[in-house]
């Protein structure tokens, strides 16, 4: 593996939580740090040796890719032996017409195993064809996929994107994967790995990976869609969603835009800080999330890298970070510091640098290159605000007029 030669320090001013907004945080975590005041001072690891060419980046980035496995999400998933596409349902009037719905059953088979599980397509009726994708990870409850729903769910603003000539594409995590630690490996992960080997490797994939595969296999679909323009698809989530789309990102390069909202630790933010939530308190109440190396390394308080090389290791497609000014649990001063700290990553592409290591004003997107950051006024969700954001900077990426 190639060893990183130089290190840069944070020096990230600006910004800062309101004193209201940390003391509702400390009202709900009392034994939590949200004070800047109590961070320790760090050093972050650089993301390209000294002299690192383009040519030579898609072995470092695979390289970054494979101490995440190893560190964090796990190994051990494959694209499956087989796969089959089942369209379940189809409906050209879907969204007051505005749409075409498609309900496709996804069928993986490996090893003699089969797991299936639903993903939904909307595709703009009035739009370009093939049209650019979103797909969201969905965190929230099943009802979420019918986008005609009222009032549309915040988290999915369908209409708005069909709007914009966008296609939208989701799949409910749970069905990879229950978020249940005595239950997650009911599902897709049956596949690679039997339910009752308790002796499973320290490196071996838990359920976040689980999910970042399930959205592999939509986007495995979506290549076989004509409607779709399989080089412009972004995958997105909120929360653990957003950890999922990073590492969707970071392990499958058809996914042209990465966007992680408020995904905090074990996402954009960055492990070190000690604000919010920490690896630590993330491997106890989610044991399942991350590998056991993961949960070791947390317990130890030595994590083995930081988060801006998962950020990195996108380039040099694009990545969009979304914080929300309330979501102390999240950091958002750690998920910009570390959106800001991967930068040579997109610079060795060209990129400007990022100019400022202050975290931009409340709703005011800062666009760099192929990167994309805002902070938004607000709690830990996802909104309109956000959709808007994230089909602005798609349109300006894909160089299309949405
Ligand atoms: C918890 C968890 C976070 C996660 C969030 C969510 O708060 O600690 O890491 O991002 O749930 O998924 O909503």
């Amino acid at each position: 593996m190639t060893q990183p030669t130089d290190a840069s320090t944070s020096n990230v001013t600006g910004w800062r939580a309101s004193a209201e907004a940390i003391a509702k945080a400390q009202a709900i975590f009392p034994t939590v740090n949200f004070e800047e005041a109590n961070v320790p001072p760090y050093t972050l690891e650089a993301v390209l040796p000294a002299g690192l060419t383009r040519d030579q980046w898609p072995a470092h980035r695979e390289a970054i890719v494979e101490r995440f496995r190893d560190g964090s999400f796990g190994c051990g998933l494959s694209k499956p032996q087989s796969l089959a596409f089942d369209l379940i349902e189809t409906d050209p009037a879907a969204l007051d017409s505005k749409a075409t719905l498609k309900r496709v059953r996804i069928t993986s088979g490996h090893h003699g195993k089969t797991h299936a599980f639903e993903m939904v397509l909307y595709v703009p009726n009035d739009a370009r064809k093939p049209a650019p994708a979103f797909l969201l990870i969905n965190i929230k409850d099943p009802s979420h996929f019918d986008a005609s729903r009222t009032p549309q769910p915040d988290v999915w603003r369908a209409e708005r994107l069909i709007g914009r000539g966008f296609a939208l594409a989701s799949f409910q995590r749970t069905d990879l994967a229950i978020d249940k630690p005595d239950a997650w490996r009911s599902g897709a992960a049956r596949l690679f790995d039997d339910e009752s080997n308790a002796a499973r490797p320290d490196d071996a994939f838990g359920a976040l990976a689980v999910w970042a595969w399930g959205a592999s296999r939509v986007m495995d679909y979506l290549e076989t869609d004509a409607s779709i323009d399989q080089s412009q698809v972004v995958v997105v989530g909120h929360s653990r969603g957003g950890k999922t789309a990073l590492w969707a990102g970071a392990t499958d390069t058809r996914f042209a835009i990465a966007i992680s909202n408020n995904s905090g630790c074990g996402g954009a933010s960055l492990n070190c800080r000690n604000i919010g939530e920490t690896p630590l308190r993330l491997s106890r109440q989610f044991p399942h999330w991350m590998n056991a190396n993961y949960r070791r390394s947390a317990e130890a308080g030595a994590m083995p890298f930081e988060q801006h090389l998962l950020l990195a290791s996108i380039s040099p497609r694009a990545v969009y970070v979304c914080s929300a000014a309330d979501d102390l649990w999240a950091d958002p001063k750690g998920e910009y510091e570390s959106w800001a700290a991967a930068s040579p990553a997109f610079e060795l592409f060209g990129d400007p640098p990022v100019a400022s290591p202050d975290v931009p004003p409340v709703n005011t997107p800062l666009i760099v290159g192929r990167r994309g950051y805002h902070i938004r006024t607000g709690a830990h969700e996802m909104g309109e605000y956000d959709w808007d954001r994230f089909a602005d900077f798609a349109a300006a990426q894909f160089g299309i007029a949405r």
